[in-house]
């Protein structure tokens, strides 16, 4: 288990006018583009997502498939779902996506946390991140928790979570 207090600083472009921006993405969506890199990304937490485009874009990343209609039942229930999209007026692509779960309140953790691995490397995965925590600070919740494979610990770390000291405080409990 991780833990995460604070939410890092955001860069942003002006390469979409506001009214685009809210009328394609919603209020609180988030353009940038990145170094040698011509593409416009938009993290959003209020545009819809396709649930079919969800489930391919985990696909790409490896992950067992879940029933959709579980996967809408979990959203619905979690307190921020974000997606990230590289931009385009009618045929934006969801590249990446993140959710958490939480009281609302004091603590949140972060789940499903994927970039498209044709764009992984680039820092889409660190502006992702970075626009989840500062949603969740905006809300008032100052400590976030996640789960990280062994082999992501690292992209985690460097962007400041604290690993917590080995198996000192967590548990877990499965149901089979
Ligand atoms: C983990 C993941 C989200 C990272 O996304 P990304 O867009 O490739 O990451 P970024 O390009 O923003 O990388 C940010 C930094 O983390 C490092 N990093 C990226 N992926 C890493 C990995 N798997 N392990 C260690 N470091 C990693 C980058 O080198 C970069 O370092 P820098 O800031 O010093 O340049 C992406 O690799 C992914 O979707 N992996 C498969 C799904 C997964 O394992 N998700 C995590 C579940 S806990």
């Amino acid at each position: 288990m991780i833990f995460r207090n604070q939410a890092s600083s955001i860069r942003k472009t002006k390469n979409i006018s506001k009214d685009n921006l809210v009328k394609n993405y919603g209020l609180n969506s988030y353009e940038f583009t990145l170094k040698n890199n011509d593409e416009i990304f938009v993290c959003s937490k209020n545009k819809e997502l396709d649930l079919i485009e969800l489930d391919q874009l985990l696909q790409t990343v490896g992950w067992s498939r879940r029933p959709i209609r579980r996967v809408k039942r979990a959203l619905e229930f979690s307190i921020l779902v974000v997606g990230l999209w590289r931009y385009d007026d009618k045929f934006p692509r969801l590249v990446g996506f993140a959710r958490c779960t939480g009281d609302g309140i004091l603590e949140a953790t972060v789940w499903d946390v994927a970039v498209n691995p044709v764009y992984q490397g680039l820092g889409l995965g660190k502006e992702l991140m970075n626009y989840i925590l500062k949603e969740l600070k905006d809300i008032g919740i100052s400590k976030v928790t996640l789960f990280a494979d062994a082999e992501v610990v690292s992209f985690y770390k460097r962007q400041g979570w604290k690993l917590e000291p080995r198996g000192s405080k967590c548990a877990f409990w499965y149901a089979n």
